[in-house]
């Protein structure tokens, strides 16, 4: 893909899914890789395919919730390569259950990675960013970003938060003359460990949801993901819709307003196993 050789690209949450694609990908761009997970074992699966291929990387195990860490990890990245030039705020969770039964707890769990996560991310690189010449924050909210679902509540209110935060930094960057461009990607469902991976309210089975999404609701591949995905960010899109999925529920919800929520319980009902 053209426009990121010599580019040095982030990638949290770099050892499984999504993130993991997007390094490979990037990494057959020409872009030099800085990867990250808290997952040790995917972390290395993804550093020993990058130097396969023979990109340039750098792995660390990083909290994306941890902030301390992250700024100094920013600076290590910088230091080591000399600049930054995009970060792909990637890293991500999935709870299921209906706010009512949902402990405090889980849902700052989600918020803490999902959205606080992003937010720490963008700010530690932000002023590399901004001092390559050339960057790009590229943050990956969902489809439940775009619209609500029941049982998503925390998953959510954090997706949303991340489109609003993005959405507003790509304007700021516009007024305040910064070369940096910001992307916010949307993807529908992907065929990753997300949902295997995730957790849910007591009561809730989470196995019968991870088979659910697995079966019924993931329909891209992460390959396919990360194509479409740097395709946006070569093309400098504001928004990026990823699968077919996606690009049908953000026609939908935009055409009928407020009234998909009046439709999409029914839906899901069908759908997806109880969430409460
Ligand atoms: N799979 C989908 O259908 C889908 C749809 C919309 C949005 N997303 C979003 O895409 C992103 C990637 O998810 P995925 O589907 O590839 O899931 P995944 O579970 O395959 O990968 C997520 C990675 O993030 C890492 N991670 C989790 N918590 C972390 C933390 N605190 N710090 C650092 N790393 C952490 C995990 O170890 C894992 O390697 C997430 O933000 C997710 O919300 C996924």
């Amino acid at each position: 893909m053209q426009g990121f050789a010599g580019k040095v690209a982030v990638v949290t949450g770099a050892g499984s899914g999504i993130g993991q694609a997007l390094a490979i990908e990037l990494g057959r761009s020409g872009a030099h890789v800085a990867i990250s997970d808290v997952d040790a074992e995917g972390l290395a699966t993804t550093e020993e395919r990058l130097k396969a291929i023979g990109a340039q990387v750098k792995s660390d195990r990083l909290d994306v919730t941890e902030r301390e860490a992250f700024q100094l990890y920013a600076d290590g990245v910088a230091e080591h390569f000399g600049k930054v030039n995009q970060i792909y705020n990637n890293a991500g969770i999935a709870f299921t259950g209906d706010i009512e039964i949902s402990q405090y707890k889980d849902i700052e769990r989600v918020m803490d990675v999902d959205f606080w996560g992003v937010v720490n991310g963008t700010k530690s690189f932000l002023p590399h960013l901004i001092a390559s010449g050339d960057g790009h924050v590229v943050n990956i909210s969902s489809v439940f970003g775009l619209f609500a679902v029941p049982g998503q509540g925390a998953y959510n209110a954090a997706k949303f938060a991340v489109r609003g935060f993005t959405e507003a930094l790509r304007q700021e960057m516009t007024l305040a003359k910064h070369p940096v461009k910001v992307t916010c990607v949307h993807p529908g469902g992907i065929k990753t460990a997300i949902a295997r991976n995730a957790t849910a309210a007591e009561g809730v089975d989470a196995s019968e949801m991870a088979q659910t999404f697995d079966k019924k609701l993931a329909s891209t591949t992460p390959e396919k993901a990360a194509k479409i995905i740097l395709d946006g960010v070569r093309k400098n899109k504001a928004k990026v819709l990823v699968g077919t999925d996606a690009k049908i529920f953000d026609i939908v919800t935009r055409t009928v307003g407020a009234g998909y929520q009046s439709v999409l319980p029914k839906i899901m009902s069908k759908l997806a196993p109880p969430t409460h």
